[in-house]
């Protein structure tokens, strides 16, 4: 995995294979650097458009083997979002080139904030350079377009300059968060990647107990007979039609006293198959990344314990198959819930809110501060809003906003649904309390409406359904496959409560 750091002195003067520095629309980089710039600047060959990119050779003035200029689009509408893309262009452009290691001048004007503009940029860097290769036997991993060969050769170190030598502190700070939430995301990619066979409920929960080593956290893992014995009926039920166990995993970080935690739950189906109520064949292969919202949540623990955050966090993923057989669970099936609940199974293929009531309910024995889940849950949050945002609901309009804000910071984008009364009557049951489906209308508010049952303390619910993964490429540091949504949200979070925190114990 490629090495994120720092680098002191003038850009002038730092001897790389790669010196790469952003260039607003219509400006030119800062001496010395324009020299060097002039020509394809003043050729009008380079603008300074947004993702443009220019690599140049030959430049006397500069220790640099090579520099590339980055176009940043207009100065006045630079973003975070913006800088990690960028981040992630100059990356992978110098690992493509062939090279081992490169330095990008972060582009912060005056009087900004060092620190998020060199965590976005090392998150960028981490992001883009990521690939699921551990399958390929004949080194063909490049991005997309790229041809084999040098493509395979991995970039070792990419650092941050500072044009000003006041600022290294904040740029090293800044650069190992980004290490941090970027390698959250990439366990979550890692895991949601991986093939069902592999990636099981006790692949997961291994996956836990090295999160739980490495950071000395208390780590609970029940099995089925514990699943069964503790009332999860949800997930007991789900999980019965499997050879793979189910696993429930939990995870407590305790870093905050005795203050309420935060509790996050993530949906881990390691393969959805729809169950009875089978899915279409086509695209079923996408049902892997149905634990996108469990894998995220890991990838999040594993960046509290590296970032030794504190608060007091736990994690409940809760993992199975879901698949047909003869002992599996049917429509018209009727369950009583761990919260005493009873629903009838309109559909098995909804099963996702099945297993996430019973961590619900299981998390009110934390007292919780609040609760987040995140889960691959509807197909109809992808019609709402694409791939672009995920469908953010709940029960307390402070949190919603909170988690809505930690979004847009990460660039893992959420926006708010209603919960509004009528969709509970959507949900209303016949034989049972409620049914596990509300019909085709508005079908990823019926099932938040369904997980609000359950959630007796502040609430929020992401659906990653369009975020969690997908089968393009929808920017320079996301590949096509799993994305990691939402884990760099789930810190992001995490982080500005600690020191929202921190301010208020001052
Ligand atoms: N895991 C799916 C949702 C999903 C679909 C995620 C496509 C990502 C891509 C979930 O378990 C599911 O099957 N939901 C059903 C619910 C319905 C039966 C009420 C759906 O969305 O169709
Ligand atoms: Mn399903
Ligand atoms: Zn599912």
């Amino acid at each position: 995995m490629v090495q994120i750091g720092t680098r002191e002195g003038a850009p002038e003067v730092i001897g790389t294979e790669l010196l790469a520095v952003g260039v607003y629309r219509g400006e030119s980089p800062p001496e010395p650097l324009a020299g060097a710039a002039a020509p394809a600047v003043e050729s009008g060959d380079f603008s300074g458009k947004e993702g443009e990119t220019v690599l140049l050779y030959g430049n006397g003035g500069l220790s640099a083997a090579r520099l590339l200029l980055l176009g940043l689009g207009e100065r006045g509408s630079f973003t975070l979002e913006k800088l990690r893309r960028a981040a992630a262009t100059t990356a992978k452009k110098a690992r493509d080139t062939g090279l081992r290691e490169a330095v990008l001048v972060p582009p912060v004007s005056e009087g900004a904030d060092v620190r998020s503009a060199a965590q976005a940029a090392a998150e960028g860097a981490a992001l883009g350079l990521y690939r699921f290769t551990r399958y390929k036997t004949r080194g063909s991993g490049g991005s997309e377009g790229q041809e084999d060969g040098a493509a395979d050769r991995e970039l070792e170190r990419f650092d941050l300059a500072s044009a000003d030598g006041n600022s290294a502190e904040a740029l090293a700070q800044g650069a190992a968060t980004g290490a941090a939430t970027g390698a959250a995301a990439l366990l979550a990619r890692d895991l949601a990647n991986e093939p069902a066979s592999t990636a099981t409920p006790e692949y997961l929960a291994e996956t836990a107990r090295g999160i739980s080593a490495r950071y000395g956290m208390e780590t609970t893992i029940l099995d089925r007979a514990a699943i069964e014995q503790e009332g999860l009926r949800g997930l007991a039920t789900v999980g019965r039609s499997s050879s793979q166990e189910p696993r429930f995993i939990v995870l407590e970080h305790r870093g905050g006293g005795d203050e309420a935690p935060v509790v996050l739950v993530g949906k881990a189906i390691t393969f959805d198959s729809g169950g009875i109520s089978i899915k279409p064949a086509a695209g079923m292969e996408n049902m892997k990344f149905d634990m996108g919202g469990g894998a995220a949540v890991l990838g999040t623990m594993e960046a509290v314990g590296a970032l030794g955050l504190p608060l007091n966090v736990v994690a409940l993923v809760p993992a199975t198959e879901n698949l047909p057989a003869g002992d599996a669970y049917k429509p018209g099936d009727v369950l009583t819930l761990h919260s005493g609940t009873s629903v009838e199974v309109i559909s098995t293929d909804a099963e996702g809110r099945l297993i996430l009531a019973d961590a619900l309910s299981y998390a009110r024995r934390y007292s919780p501060a609040a609760v987040v889940d995140c889960a691959t849950l509807t197909g109809a949050c992808i019609v709402a809003l694409g791939r672009h945002a995920s469908g953010l609901m709940g029960n307390d309009e402070d949190l919603v906003a909170e988690v809505q804000a930690a979004g847009e910071t990460a660039g893992e984008r959420a926006w708010p649904l209603p919960l509004f009364e009528e969709y509970t009557e959507q949900i209303k049951g016949d034989t049972a309390d409620i049914k596990n489906a509300g019909g085709r209308n508005a079908g990823a508010l019926t099932a938040g409406a369904f997980l609000k049952e359950f959630a007796d303390y502040p609430w929020a619910h992401l659906d990653v359904a369009g975020t969690a993964f997908g089968d393009t490429s929808p920017n320079a540091y996301t590949p096509k496959g799993a994305s990691g949504n939402p884990a760099r949200l789930l810190v992001e979070f995490l982080q500005a409560r600690a020191q929202q925190n921190g301010e208020v114990g001052e």
